[in-house]
């Protein structure tokens, strides 16, 4: 089938296989020509490895360390008449190139807040990889049924306390517009941390200990974000900024749990703010990322995902690095981003942007670009006007 893309607000509902497979490549090669990351990972569990700061984590242990990898995460296939999600086709590109080069890579696809698939991870570890040493934790998800409970909780992105009200850009339409979103209620507050908090991370971490499947002296990460004070009263000081606390909560218990057996570290490194599938679905963010995309590419700072995660294996966690800790115990690799340089252009743009001087005062048209591409649109080199098979088996 031919394959086009079909944007319905903030997702698209198509995928392409060969630019998906492109932009993965992309980012193998990326971390080759960075060179070997030394004393790094080679056990690896990803959860959320398909997109994102995930899959980037995954082609980073992999191709910068050799790292056995197994990849955990939720995607649709393709069906009759429908090409599945990008994270499927880029597991599988994953998949091959890494089994090309030699390094074991295995997939699980279904629900990570599961007892069930956890089971199935810990066979796997136990059957084909040995004791783990990474475990990063990058899950990005819209609901969580409770393992214990059955309780499905549903997140929200709000603010809390009072209703917030800001500028937002609907990047398909390109137009900027005042938003108001009323404040968050108790039972929303508690089921966004139950989604997005540390709970289901250190249920994982509980189930490879208890299994005997995590190696002497592991690392355990977990991503988070804080940016600048017009994004807070949506994102640190919101919902999901309170996730956030929760799963720095747990990366704490999860610390000292893995230092009393003797084991590793456990900590939260809060990333930059970047174009995903999970932030294109938060109000005003958008907005922001395309203003902020302008000013570091223009000062020569601009990183993606696998710029940023390359650059946390290489010189913070591996190859004779240490940990550099804020005074909140969080390792920064949004140091660039939050520059206050940066952070005072952002200031002076912020108020000027309006639907007509959005193309000129911020990078809008890299934001779409990089949208597009996450799902494997728009790489050079791809015929988009070819018939294509969706039906892509993963192994
Ligand atoms: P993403 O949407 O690209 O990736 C989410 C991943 O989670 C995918 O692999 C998806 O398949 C998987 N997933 C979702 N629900 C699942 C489930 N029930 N079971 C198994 N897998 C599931 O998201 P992104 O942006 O890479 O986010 C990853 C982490 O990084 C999140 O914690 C996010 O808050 C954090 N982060 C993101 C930033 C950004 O600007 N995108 C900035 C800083 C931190």
């Amino acid at each position: 089938m031919v394959i086009k893309p079909k944007v319905r607000g903030f997702v698209c509902v198509t995928a392409h296989p060969l630019g998906c497979a492109s932009h993965v490549r992309e980012q193998i090669e990326y971390v080759k020509r960075k060179g070997p990351i030394k004393d790094g990972p080679k056990s690896v569990l990803v959860i959320g490895a398909s997109t994102g700061y995930g899959l980037s984590s995954r082609i980073t242990a992999a191709f910068g360390s050799g790292a056995k990898t197994l990849g955990v995460f939720f995607e649709r296939p393709s069906e009759e008449g429908r090409p599945a999600t990008p994270g499927w086709y880029n597991s599988i590109a994953f998949t091959d190139a890494a089994r090309a080069a030699g390094l074991y890579a295995a997939n699980l696809n279904g629900d990570a807040f599961s007892d069930d698939l956890k089971q199935q991870a810990l066979a796997i570890i136990k059957r084909d990889m040995g004791p783990i040493d990474l475990v990063v934790y990058s899950l990005a998800s819209p609901r969580r049924t409770h393992p214990r409970t059955g309780v499905v909780h549903k997140s929200v992105l709000k603010p809390v306390g009072e209703p917030y009200t800001n500028k937002t850009v609907d990047t398909d339409k390109g137009i900027v517009s005042e938003i108001t979103i009323g404040p968050a209620n108790e039972a929303e507050i508690a089921d966004t941390s139950a989604v997005m908090g540390g709970e289901d991370w250190e249920f994982w971490m509980n189930a490879l200990a208890d299994a005997k499947l995590l190696a002497p002296g592991a690392t355990a990460v977990a991503y988070s974000y804080i940016g600048p004070e017009v994004t807070w009263a949506i994102y640190k000081n919101g919902t999901i900024g309170l996730a956030k606390n929760d799963l720095e909560r747990s990366a704490k218990k999860i610390d000292a749990q893995l230092k009393a057996h003797g084991y590793g570290r456990a900590f939260i490194s809060v990333n930059k703010a970047l174009v995903t599938q999970a932030s294109s679905a938060i109000p005003v963010v958008p907005l922001y990322i395309s203003i902020l995309y302008k000013i570091m590419k223009a000062n020569g700072t601009h990183e993606g995902c696998i710029e940023q995660i390359q650059r946390l294996f290489a010189t913070q966690m591996y190859n004779g690095s240490a940990l550099n800790f804020d005074a909140g115990g969080r390792v920064r690799i949004d140091d660039l981003e939050m520059r206050p340089a940066v952070q005072a252009e952002v200031a002076r743009i912020w108020p000027q942007v309006t639907t007509e001087n959005l193309a000129a005062l911020t990078d809008i048209a890299g934001y779409r670009s990089e949208f597009m591409k996450l799902f494997g649109f728009g790489l050079a080199g791809i015929n988009y006007e070819a018939d294509v098979e969706p039906h892509l088996p993963l192994t």
